[in-house]
């Protein structure tokens, strides 16, 4: 039976990230040396790994995801000091965020070298380069010994998976391989930061805060993620400046609203459209603290707990997961509403705005 779309037989092997078994990277490993394609655990997301130095593995991530060419992948090293195997300059600024936050969430966009395929890149002359922190990622890049080009592991515009049964509820069929390592530590993507424009460039806010990296980089560009402007985010469904950066992006299949507002305020917000929508006949859920529940369970919301209100940390290692069990519960309506733009709040924000198809609802 020749059936293109469903190649594989998808093998889940257990990884736990505190007693990491050799067989099971060696396995992996050799699958990704053979140019198949390994789904694996980062301290972010799982990410949908191939050999990136092979035009023929990078293709078969963008087949199993039915991802567009356009939106570049992120090549990921065991260390630094592999710097020099992707990238034709490697800029001071480089070298100092490098040491301060690799292995961790952020991704660095350089000059790209001609031994990585500019189909990574979506055809451009830069690659975007970050050293995972997951114990899973960092032993299976060092028995792979190659640069490993991985997106994040869901079909294109959907949720990011944190767990292995999120990657197997996307790829089941279309992949060789799952480390599945447990869930992810941060919940959200890499932050991304463009090193190659003059001053560099935020673009992506996420696991390493706008706060920490402005401390390295006080010339870090980053307009449309300004403290104080939070409607200037890109609104348009064009690729912006930053190529794969979608208005619409990580979406749940269900509506979802997020509302501009936090507190008191969200929670009436919240309240008021759920009797609404539950007067149509509607059933609505909704992404909230902890301390926020009880409120909405009240009106009848069916709710998924995302932690206590100040634990931003809490709250991004959660998010996906939440937004994958209300998908799934066949509601009509979800809600939820920004937690800030301070640390972590930045990227949380960012995430739900595109998950809500590119804009926040003011109160
Ligand atoms: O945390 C993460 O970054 C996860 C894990 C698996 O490492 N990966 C991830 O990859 O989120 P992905 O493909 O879902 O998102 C990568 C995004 C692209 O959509 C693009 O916005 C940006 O990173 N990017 C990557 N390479 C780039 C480049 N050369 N130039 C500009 N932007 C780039
Ligand atoms: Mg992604």
């Amino acid at each position: 039976m020749t059936d293109h779309t469903h190649p594989h037989e998808t093998i889940v092997l257990a990884t736990p990230p505190d007693a990491v078994p050799p067989d099971a990277i060696a396995l992996a490993a050799n699958l990704l040396r053979a140019g198949e394609v390994v789904a694996f655990p980062t301290e972010t997301v799982y990410g949908l790994g191939a050999d990136a130095t092979s035009e023929a593995a990078i293709r078969r991530i963008f087949v199993a995801k039915e991802r567009p060419l356009s939106d570049p992948l992120i090549v990921h090293l065991a260390a630094a000091t592999q710097l020099a195997g992707v990238t034709r300059d490697i800029p001071p600024e480089a070298e100092r965020l490098a040491e301060r936050f690799w292995p961790g969430p952020l991704t660095l966009v350089l000059p790209r070298l001609a031994r990585i395929p500019a189909l990574v890149a979506a055809g451009g002359d830069t690659v975007g380069v970050r050293v995972p922190a997951h114990p899973v990622a960092q032993a299976l890049l060092r028995a792979a010994d190659l640069p490993i080009a991985a997106p994040s592991a869901n079909r294109f515009m959907h949720t990011s998976p944190t767990t292995a049964a999120h990657v197997l509820a996307d790829l089941d069929g279309r992949i060789a391989c799952i480390l599945d390592g447990g869930p992810t530590m941060v919940g959200v993507e890499s932050t991304v930061v463009d090193l190659t424009s003059s001053p560099p460039r935020l673009l992506r806010p996420g696991g390493v805060t706008l706060e920490a990296l402005r401390a390295f980089l006080p010339n870090l560009y980053a307009p449309e993620y300004a403290q104080n402007a939070p409607h200037c985010a890109p609104e348009s469904a064009e690729p912006s400046h930053a190529p794969g950066q979608m208005a619409r992006h990580y979406a749940p299949h269900t509506r979802l609203v997020v509302f501009d507002a936090m507190g008191a305020e969200a929670l009436a917000a919240m309240r008021a459209l759920a009797a609404e929508a539950q007067a149509r006949g509607e059933r609505v859920g909704a992404l909230a603290a902890d301390e926020e529940a009880a409120t909405l369970e009240d009106a009848g919301v069916r709710v998924a707990r995302l932690g206590p209100v100040d634990d931003l940390a809490a709250i991004s290692r959660r998010l996906y997961a939440a937004l994958r069990e209300l998908d799934a519960a066949g509601l009509d309506l979800l809600l939820t509403h920004s937690f800030g733009r301070q640390g972590l709040g930045l990227a949380i924000e960012d995430r739900l705005r595109r998950a809500a198809g590119g804009s926040l609802r003011t109160v």
